[in-house]
């Protein structure tokens, strides 16, 4: 069965038609939205990739059903440029040169814009740390992450 739900997504109202209850947030996003910066990684909670913000929340889209979340705001990797804390942690990361590939960049970005959402800027580098080592990457990239995350201004851009 499939129904006509409606998300904001990055700030515009966007109606979807015909969503199978299945339908995962990570394959709305990717293909139907067309939003290819959120990236699938295990498709079952494990690596982090597909990390977007739900009203706010950091949340797995891969674990995440469309349903679930109709009528809410949805940000994802596109749109964090427009909320000050993720302009703020692109810039660490472009500061720290805290990408490879890339790969796993945006599920670590909107991880860490979740967090800095839910606890403020005065959190300690270490606990923001501990949180985001959730996500998983596959290169040595984590040294210039744990560079960005210290950069943080501590009371806010
Ligand atoms: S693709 Fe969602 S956690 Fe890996």
């Amino acid at each position: 069965m499939t129904s006509r739900i409606s998300l904001t997504v990055n700030g515009m109202t966007r109606p979807l038609a015909d969503v199978p209850g299945s339908e995962r947030l990570l394959d709305t996003i990717r293909w139907r939205l067309g939003l290819r910066g959120t990236k699938e990684g295990c498709r079952s909670g494990e690596c982090g990739a597909c990390t977007v913000l739900v009203d706010g929340v950091s949340t797995l889209s891969c674990l995440t059903l469309t349903h679930e979340v109709a009528g809410a705001s949805l940000t994802t990797i596109e749109g964090i440029s427009d909320d000050p804390v993720g302009r703020t942690v692109q810039e660490a990361f472009a500061r720290a040169g805290a990408l490879q590939c890339g790969y796993c960049t945006p599920g670590f970005v909107m991880a860490l814009v979740g967090l800095l959402k839910e606890r403020g800027y005065a959190a300690k580098t270490e606990a923001l740390l501990e949180d985001l080592w959730v996500n998983l990457r596959r290169c040595t990239v984590y040294l210039a992450i744990a560079r960005a995350v210290a950069s943080l201004p501590k009371e806010g851009p």
